[in-house]
């Protein structure tokens, strides 16, 4: 086991982690940070998105050693008046809520690349994404009116 430093959230984390530690299992099991969500475990269905500088990435796939210090985003990290957050607050873009901190993430990074997306280019960015709950249309009106929150 070697010592390392996690950056979540703004705020650093010195962690235990051996080289095959999943960032996954750093940030849920040993940093206790469970809005980072645990689904399928084999990178196809977006649970476990982390925002890694400002980029995506399935935590189930990534070791944690590769992201020491780098600055990393997770859902629970947002304010409630985030325009994402609250879009899909007022969009009621969720039911168990357990895909919906990736989806959050992933529009987070696709509106600071592409203020205005089409509709093609939001299926295109979300298709490693899937909600068993079928809350689609909620959650591609919470993205529109979260490009509009985020445009003022
Ligand atoms: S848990 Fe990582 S993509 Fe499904
Ligand atoms: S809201 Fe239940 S899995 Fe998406």
């Amino acid at each position: 086991m070697n010592e390392i430093t996690l950056q979540v959230n703004g705020t650093p984390h010195k962690v235990a982690v051996d080289d095959t530690t999943l960032l996954l299992d750093a940030l849920r099991r040993r940093l206790g940070i469970t809005s980072t969500r645990e689904g399928c475990g084999v990178g196809h269905c977006g649970a476990c998105t982390v925002l890694a500088a400002g980029k995506s990435v399935s935590s189930c796939l990534s070791l944690a050693v590769h992201y020491e210090g780098v600055a990393l985003t997770t859902a629970d990290g947002l304010p409630e008046d985030d325009p994402v957050v609250s879009s899909f607050v007022d969009s009621d873009a969720m039911q168990c809520g357990y895909c919906i901190p990736g989806f959050v993430l992933m529009i987070k990074e696709l509106l600071a690349e592409n203020p205005a997306p089409s509709d093609k280019e939001i299926c295109d960015h979300l298709k490693g994404n899937k909600c068993r709950c079928a809350t689609y249309p909620e959650i591609i009106k919470a993205i529109r009116l979260a490009a509009k929150r985020s445009a003022l």
